[in-house]
């Protein structure tokens, strides 16, 4: 089983780096010379464990315009550029091919199944942690759950015709409802990641000021009725209580959506708290916070940008 992953990222790195590990067949595919040759420069995927220990994986890249078909790929781009990452290959892709899409947020999953409704498409969410020092340098800062399940209305194929076994570190798991799943991630991180970001704090600081806890639990009653509007029953218990207990467990970290503000980065805000905020005006519910949230990190990340 061959496997190509477009966004040799953080999270495309470490996929990359395990199957490699793991004698599977692995291909990145990379956008521009100049990223083929950072790789060359890197002499492969270095990646470094919890333990600190460094390990070199020379695992081999194309780039996008390659013509060799494409049978199992793994896309972990950012949310914003899942569905023009899989428009640029989409040519290559075989008729059978599985596509799986890793990414935080919700939005482009439903786009990509109304795009290309031939693909056997899967979702993918994890709770793995990690980050680039440099460019194919990852450091993995947390070992965690990865759910995959299929969102395309095809039959679907048990888990082994999927994902090849061992996978290396990672902790991969086949998901009935991955859409619930998907749901539960985004309206934690509408919770937790634009009030970090607004007011640069890490996650604790919303379990520490009142202010700020008082504003998560707005947060968290309104994404509770989108979710319920949408058929989404969330959590067993109240989505606040979820979401005091995740920044509680994390207090000492900066969310990821801080973290691409700090570095000018674009962040994920359309596909988390933008997703939900259109949810919310299809169905006539009123989100006043959340859409305040999602114009205030709008702003922010625009007004960095250009700064
Ligand atoms: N990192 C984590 O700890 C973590 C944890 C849980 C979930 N997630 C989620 O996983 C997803 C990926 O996160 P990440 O941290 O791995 O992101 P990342 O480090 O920013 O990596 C994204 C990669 O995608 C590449 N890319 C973007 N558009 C592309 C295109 N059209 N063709 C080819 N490559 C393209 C970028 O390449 P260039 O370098 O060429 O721009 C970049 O290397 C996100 O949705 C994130 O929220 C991440």
């Amino acid at each position: 089983m061959h496997w190509h992953i477009l966004g040799a990222g953080a999270i495309g790195c470490i996929w990359a780096a395990q199957l490699y590990k793991s004698k599977h067949d692995v291909t990145l595919i990379l956008r521009s010379k100049e990223r083929l040759q950072q790789l060359c420069e890197s002499k492969g995927i270095i990646y470094q464990s919890l333990n600190a220990e460094s390990c070199a994986y020379n695992v081999g890249a194309e780039l996008v315009k390659n013509n060799t078909p494409i049978k199992n790929l793994l896309i972990c781009t950012k949310a914003y550029s899942t569905i023009s990452a899989l428009k640029s290959v989409a040519g290559r892709l075989t008729s059978d091919a599985n596509v799986v899409l890793l990414q935080n947020g919700l939005g482009p999953q439903q786009e990509a199944v109304k795009l290309f409704p031939e693909l056997s498409l899967w979702a993918a969410t994890t709770t793995d942690g990690a980050y680039l020092n440099a460019p194919f340098h990852v450091v993995r800062a947390g070992h965690g759950e990865t759910l995959i399940g299929m969102i395309s209305k095809k039959k679907p194929l048990t888990y082994n015709d999927l994902i090849p076994s061992p996978c290396g570190d990672l902790n991969i798991s086949l998901s009935a409802n991955i859409e619930h799943k998907l749901w539960c991630k985004v309206a934690i991180n509408a919770a937790i990641n634009p009030l970090t970001a607004l007011n640069n704090c890490k996650n604790g600081a919303l379990v520490s000021n009142t202010v700020l806890t008082k504003k998560m639990q707005t947060v968290c009653q309104e994404v509770e009725m989108i979710a319920a509007a949408c058929g989404q029953d969330l959590f067993d218990k109240p989505l606040y209580e979820m979401a005091i207990s995740i920044a509680n467990a994390t207090a000492e970290n900066y969310s990821s959506m801080l973290q691409d503000i700090k570095q000018k980065r674009p962040t994920e805000i359309e596909q988390i708290t933008g997703f939900l905020c259109k949810q919310a005006d299809k169905l006539n519910c009123n989100a006043p916070e959340n859409n305040l949230l999602l114009q205030q990190v709008k702003q922010l990340s625009t007004a960095i940008s250009s700064a």
